[in-house]
């Protein structure tokens, strides 16, 4: 649930401010957006493949060989420890006759060996054997297709482009956040996915506005400030701001999203809000559910927003993250993919519970699906038209014209 940056927006009149697709400002956007495969085909070559997409942490591969895959659409790539100790993704299709040739989901290995004709891979990627093949064959031409591959705080991201935008401002800007949480020296204490009957951008949008948080998400209204109106959300921040220096919390803003995007870089945001007084962390009592995370001393009874990218969002609490991911997995349905960070040190069992680090965003996301769905269920018919947005929707009016912007470019 994205804060609100700025809280003062104009949608202009409807009727005479339109975006460059010719619909009115304000509003939500015509219907074969959400459905036409040829406008997902579109969006697959402007936004989806060329998007820094959170994939996992660096400590879920600590060693050389140790790999994990991930699958984007028609796309898997393999994520994996090398020799020099750095992470590689490479793309799990064969070169010879392009067979799949890692079938698990994580693991440990010296070389990926092809299923189909046996033809073995080294983790750096190198086609290091291939039976049978003339003499003249030059192995060295034939090492797997690369993925673009970035750590940010230890946190892994790839991109799907051959010509990625670049994360280097989004490095520079965020490692004073990351320091403060540690970020390298976390880990993913539970992971979850939980698919979702909708287009991608009708489940991005729900979690771009709060205006569904008071009647949708009962629990999550009672420890979050975002779903008050924005006249009452200043007063809410005060008590926070004045705990964040003791607390080890600076207190930084980032947005360089949608319409502040640089040229060439990828998109990043990040600010703090307040949690109701009664709550230091997003729990079901309002008490801790692990240590604190990295250099920080104390509960400021805030949470941080920050988003990499258009699809990865983090919600970083004193004592515990939660990574979502919107994945678009075909034109009509996407998923959320969820991680819950905790500090590497910390046990489960003796720091954290599993049932209580994971009980609020379970129940949240668990009721996001089905208004998600619900939402997706009235765009079909064919009565949908767009509809007004209000105040506390702003960001998905950004969104969209960010998002029309980027689809032209693909024509
Ligand atoms: S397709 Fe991989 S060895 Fe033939
Ligand atoms: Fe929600």
């Amino acid at each position: 649930m994205s804060q609100f940056r700025e809280r003062v927006i104009d949608f202009g009149d409807a009727g005479n401010n339109t975006r460059i697709n010719g619909s009115p400002k304000g509003w939500s956007l015509p219907r074969h957006y959400y459905k036409d495969p040829e406008i997902f085909e579109k969006e697959k070559k402007a936004i989806i493949f060329n998007n820094w997409l959170f994939v996992g942490h660096s400590t879920q591969i600590p060693n050389t060989g140790d790999f994990f895959t991930y699958q984007l659409l028609d796309e898997n790539i393999i994520i994996v420890r090398k020799t020099d100790g750095t992470v590689g993704a490479f793309y799990n299709v064969c070169r010879h006759r392009g067979s799949a040739i890692c079938k698990r989901e994580s693991g440990k290995t010296k070389r990926f060996i092809c299923p189909y004709h046996a033809w073995g891979y080294d983790v750096d990627g190198n086609l290091v054997s291939a039976r049978a093949m003339p003499e003249d064959f030059k192995k060295e031409e034939l090492s797997l297709h690369k993925c673009a591959v970035e750590l940010v705080g230890g946190m892994i991201f790839i991109n799907l482009s051959d010509n990625p935008t670049s994360l280097s401002n989004a490095k520079r800007d965020l490692a004073e956040i990351f320091e403060m949480y540690d970020f390298e020296n976390v880990k993913v204490a539970a992971h979850k996915t939980y698919p979702i009957d909708a287009n991608w951008k009708v489940t991005l949008e729900n979690y771009q506005e709060c205006y569904h948080c008071a009647p949708s998400h009962p629990e999550y209204a009672l420890s979050h400030t975002l779903k008050v109106v924005p006249e009452e959300f200043d007063e809410l921040q005060k008590p926070m701001e004045s705990r964040m220096e003791a607390c080890g919390v600076k207190n930084i803003v980032l947005d360089q999203q949608y319409d502040k995007q640089e040229e060439g870089q990828e998109q990043y945001a990040y600010g703090r809000y307040a949690l109701f007084e009664q709550y230091k962390t997003g729990s079901k009592d309002g008490e801790p559910v692990a240590p604190l995370l990295g250099n920080l001393k104390g509960y400021d009874h805030g949470g941080s927003d920050l988003n990499i990218g258009l699809l990865s969002h983090f919600f970083i609490y004193n004592d515990h993250a939660v990574v979502y991911v919107f994945v678009p997995t075909g034109p009509d349905t996407s998923a959320c993919q969820q991680y819950w960070l905790v500090r590497k040190d910390a046990e489960e069992g003796k720091d954290y519970d599993l049932e209580k680090l994971t009980w609020l965003w379970n129940v949240t996301t668990l009721a996001d699906e089905r208004i998600i769905v619900d939402n997706q269920k009235g765009i079909n018919s064919k009565k949908y038209e767009p509809g007004p947005l209000s105040d506390m929707e702003y960001l998905i009016d950004k969104i969209y014209d960010w998002y029309l912007a980027e689809l032209e470019k693909a024509d």
